[in-house]
């Protein structure tokens, strides 16, 4: 899916967040969105997913306005799993709740996923806590997965791991976007996991974009405020 987001807009109390923000998420491509903490990345996120809504500006979804949101699929900053439920059902939480499919043919299709992202068996009827952080990234992982959306949105992925797992977790979401060609938009401020897993990047700042290019032209940028960023970040 194609997503173009045109002239955004949004104040909380009065305090102007976005200010006009513009840019396009190509069909199948990895997307991110670079930004100093604070500056609206998940605002924006979430008015792209339509969780929240912008005061002007409008959004188009391969030309369309309207778009149902079951397309999309958001892996949240902080993996937001239920405690109290096993990791199997946090996994197809949406699906159990819809009744849509009989309990064995879901557990088959948790298997199947777990598989593609290197979760083994016997982490089925674990619970949560019974995890490490990098086992639970890809619980939530799987979760935004299964139901096989067009567009997944990444909330800062790596927050809270070590470079190991940073790497395994980004090494698997390029692994899965290309595969299951998904649209992907991942805001971040982790610029090593941006170059890795980015076709394309945008650099918001004081509420606008600044510049975009492709990923692998981030460090060659000549844009002063970018590189500020990039010198303070690394
Ligand atoms: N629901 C809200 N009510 C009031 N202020 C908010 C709300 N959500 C976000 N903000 C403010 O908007 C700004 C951008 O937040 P956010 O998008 O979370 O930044 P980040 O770029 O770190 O993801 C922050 O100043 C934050 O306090
Ligand atoms: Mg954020």
């Amino acid at each position: 899916m194609e997503i173009n987001i045109e002239n955004i807009y949004k104040n909380f109390d009065g305090k102007k967040v976005l200010k006009g923000v513009t840019l396009k998420i190509p069909n199948k491509k990895s997307t991110i969105i670079l930004g100093k903490s604070g500056c609206g990345k998940s605002v924006l996120l979430k008015i792209i997913y339509k969780l929240i809504f912008q005061d002007k500006g409008v959004i188009k979804y391969n030309s369309e306005e309207n778009v149902d949101i079951n397309n999309f699929s958001m892996l949240f900053q902080y993996g937001a799993l239920f405690d109290s439920l096993k990791v199997w059902e946090n996994i197809a939480f949406q699906a159990i709740n819809e009744h849509d499919n009989s309990i064995n043919n879901l557990k088959e299709k948790v298997i199947e996923n777990m598989e593609s992202l290197g979760l083994t068996s016997d982490n089925f009827y674990k619970y949560p806590s019974e995890l490490s952080g990098g086992m639970k990234k890809r619980v939530a992982l799987g979760r935004a997965l299964f139901k096989k959306p067009q567009v997944i949105f990444l909330d800062e992925p790596t927050t809270g791991l070590d470079p190991i797992n940073s790497n395994l977790i980004n090494e698997l979401i390029v692994k899965t976007i290309k595969e299951k060609e998904i649209t992907a938009i991942t805001i971040t401020h982790d610029i090593k996991s941006a170059i890795k897993t980015g076709d394309l990047f945008y650099y918001l700042e004081d509420g606008i974009t600044e510049i975009s290019d492709t990923c692998n032209n981030l460090f060659k940028t000549t844009n002063k405020k970018l590189n500020y960023f990039l010198k303070g970040e690394k």
